[in-house]
C-alpha cells in the first residue's frame, strides 16, 4: 500500500520553519561577529592611542632615552574597563622599563602606526599594541619600541552580553517567522480548503459543475473535475433516456402480447391451455408493471439533483389522485375517501415526483385491500404537511418498513399480488429529496397506514 503523502500544510510549515531556523542562526552569528569586531576595534583604538601617547612622550638626548610616562594614557585605558595594563619600552633591543617578558611583535620593522596582536602572558591572555620610533641619542638614531598590553576581561564580558542578545534576537525572529509561516500556510491553503469544502458539502446527487473562482494553480484541477462531472451527468442522462425508451419499447409489445393472449384465452377450450394463457397474461402484467416502476424510479433518481422548485398544492393533488384512482378502486369494489382537501396546503418541490409517490401509496392501498373496504386519504398540516393513506387491507404482518423500502424487495404478505417491489423505494426517495420523511405502520383496527411528511413552503 502506498503511504499517503505528507499534508500540504505540514509540508509548507516544516519548510518555512527550516528556512526560518537557518536565517535565525545566520542572524545570531552575524550580530555576534559584527558586535565583537566593533568592540575589539574600539578597544584597539584606545590601546593604540595610549601606546602612541607613550611613544610621543619619549625623548632622545645626549645621555640616553628619556621616559616620562604620561599617566593620562593609562587612565584612559582604565576608564573603559577594569582590565590590567602592562607596558614595556625597549631601546636598541634592551628593555628600558616595564615588563621585560611582555611578548615582542612578530614582524621586526614595526612602523609608527600601532601593530596589534594577542598573546598569552603570564596567567592570562593580553592584547598588545606596539609602536616603533627612532630617537636621536648622542646624534645616533636609536630604534625604540613601545608596547602596551591589556587583558581582555572587559571585552569578553561585552562579548558574552552580545552573544546573549544575539541569541534572544535569533530566537525572537524565529518565533516571529514561525507564527508568520503558520499564517502563510493557512492563507496559501485556504483556496484549496474552500474548494474541497464546496465540493464536499454537495449532496451525492449534485452534479452541477464547480464554478467558484479559484487561483490559477487550481484551475486545471477544477477543469478536470468539471469535465468528470459533465461526463458523469452525460452518462446519467443517457441511462435515464435509455430506461425511458426501454420501458416504452417493452410496454408497447407487451400490451400486444397481452391482448392476443386474452383473445386466445377466450377462444381456448382446453383447460390446460387456459391455465398456460393465464400464466402468460400474469407474467406480461408483471413485466409491464416492472417496466413502469423502473421508469418511475429512474425518473425520481434522475430528477432529485435537478428538483423542479415549484409551489405544489397538496390539496388539489390528493383530490385529483383520489379521482384518478376511483375507477380502479370501483373495479375492485373499494371506495376512496379524501379529507382535509378543502383548503390549499402548499409545499415547495417537484409536482411530478410528489405525484409519483402518492400514486404508489394509493396503488398499494388498493392492491393490498380486500373488496368492500375503503381507502382513506387524509391531508393535515402541523409543523409539516402530512398525507396519510390508510386502508383496511392485510396489514404488514410485522415486517419492518426499512426492509420494505429497499429496492425490489416485496413483503411476505404480498402473496399473489402483482408488483415489482419498487413502489415504497420511490416514495422514500421522493420524501428524502424534498427534505421530508415517510413511514408505514399497521393501522389501528387492521390494515396499513402510510404517512408522507413534506416540509411546508
Ligand atoms: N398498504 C399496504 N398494505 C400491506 N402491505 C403493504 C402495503 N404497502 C406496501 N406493502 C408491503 O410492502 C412491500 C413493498 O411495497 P412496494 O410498493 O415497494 O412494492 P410492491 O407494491 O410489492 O410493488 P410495486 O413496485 O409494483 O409497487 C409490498 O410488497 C407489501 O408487502
Ligand atoms: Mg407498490
Amino acid at each position: 500500500m502506498r503511504r499517503a503523502p505528507l499534508s500540504l500544510r505540514l509540508r509548507l510549515v516544516l519548510q518555512l520553519l527550516g528556512i526560518a531556523a537557518v536565517l535565525a542562526i545566520m542572524l545570531y552569528f552575524t550580530v555576534r561577529t559584527v558586535a565583537e569586531q566593533a568592540a575589539e576595534a574600539t578597544q584597539d583604538g584606545v590601546l593604540g592611542a595610549a601606546t602612541l601617547a607613550i611613544a610621543e612622550s619619549l625623548q632622545g638626548g645626549d645621555s640616553g632615552v628619556g621616559v616620562d610616562l604620561p599617566y593620562e594614557a593609562f587612565s584612559i585605558l582604565g576608564s573603559i574597563s577594569a582590565d590590567r595594563v602592562f607596558y614595556r619600552i625597549d631601546a636598541d633591543g634592551a628593555t628600558l622599563t616595564g615588563y621585560d617578558d611582555l611578548p615582542l611583535p612578530e614582524e621586526a620593522g614595526v612602523a609608527v602606526v600601532p601593530v596589534f596582536y594577542t598573546r598569552p602572558f603570564r596567567d592570562t591572555e593580553v592584547r598588545i599594541a606596539a609602536v616603533a620610533r627612532m630617537l636621536l641619542v648622542a646624534r645616533e638614531p636609536v630604534p625604540v619600541l613601545v608596547m602596551v598590553a591589556q587583558t581582555r576581561q572587559g571585552q569578553e564580558a561585552i562579548a558574552q552580553r552580545v552573544a546573549q542578545r544575539a541569541a534572544a534576537i535569533g530566537l525572537g525572529s524565529f518565533a516571529l517567522a514561525a507564527a508568520l509561516s503558520l499564517l502563510t500556510a493557512g492563507s496559501v491553503l485556504r483556496p484549496i480548503n474552500r474548494l474541497a469544502d464546496a465540493v464536499g458539502r454537495r449532496g451525492p446527487q449534485d452534479l452541477r459543475s464547480v464554478d467558484r473562482p479559484t487561483p490559477a494553480e487550481l484551475r486545471p484541477l477544477v477543469t478536470a473535475l468539471n469535465g468528470f462531472i459533465a461526463r458523469l451527468r452525460g452518462a446519467l442522462n443517457r441511462t435515464e433516456t435509455f430506461i425511458a425508451e426501454a420501458a416504452h419499447h417493452i410496454r408497447t409489445p407487451l400490451a400486444t402480447v397481452r391482448a392476443r393472449a386474452e383473445i386466445a384465452l377466450r377462444q381456448s377450450k382446453s383447460e390446460e391451455m387456459r391455465a398456460t394463457l393465464r400464466a402468460v397474461i400474469r407474467a406480461v402484467e408483471e413485466s409491464s408493471r416492472s417496466a413502469g416502476q423502473l421508469l418511475d424510479h429512474a425518473t425520481v433518481v434522475a430528477r432529485t439533483d435537478r428538483l423542479a422548485d415549484e409551489k405544489v398544492d397538496l390539496a388539489k393533488l390528493v383530490a385529483a389522485q383520489a379521482d384518478a384512482f376511483r375507477p380502479t378502486a370501483e373495479l375492485r369494489d373499494l371506495t376512496i375517501h379524501h379529507s382535509g382537501t378543502d383548503r390549499p396546503v402548499i409545499v415547495q418541490g417537484d409536482r411530478a415526483l410528489i405525484e409519483a409517490a402518492l400514486r404508489n401509496l394509493i396503488d398499494n392501498a388498493i392492491k393490498y385491500s380486500p373488496p368492500e373496504t375503503s381507502v382513506d386519504l387524509d391531508l393535515t398540516t402541523g409543523a409539516e404537511a402530512l398525507i396519510e393513506v390508510a386502508d383496511r387491507g392485510r396489514g404488514l404482518s410485522g415486517q419492518a418498513q426499512s426492509k420494505l423500502t429497499q429496492r425490489f424487495i416485496r413483503g411476505e404478505n404480498a402473496g399473489d399480488i402483482i408488483g415489482s417491489g419498487l413502489g415504497l423505494t420511490i416514495v422514500a426517495e421522493v420524501a428524502v429529496a424534498h427534505g421530508g420523511h415517510f413511514d408505514l405502520t399497521e393501522r389501528e383496527g387492521g390494515g396499513a397506514c402510510a404517512r408522507l411528511y413534506l416540509p411546508l413552503a
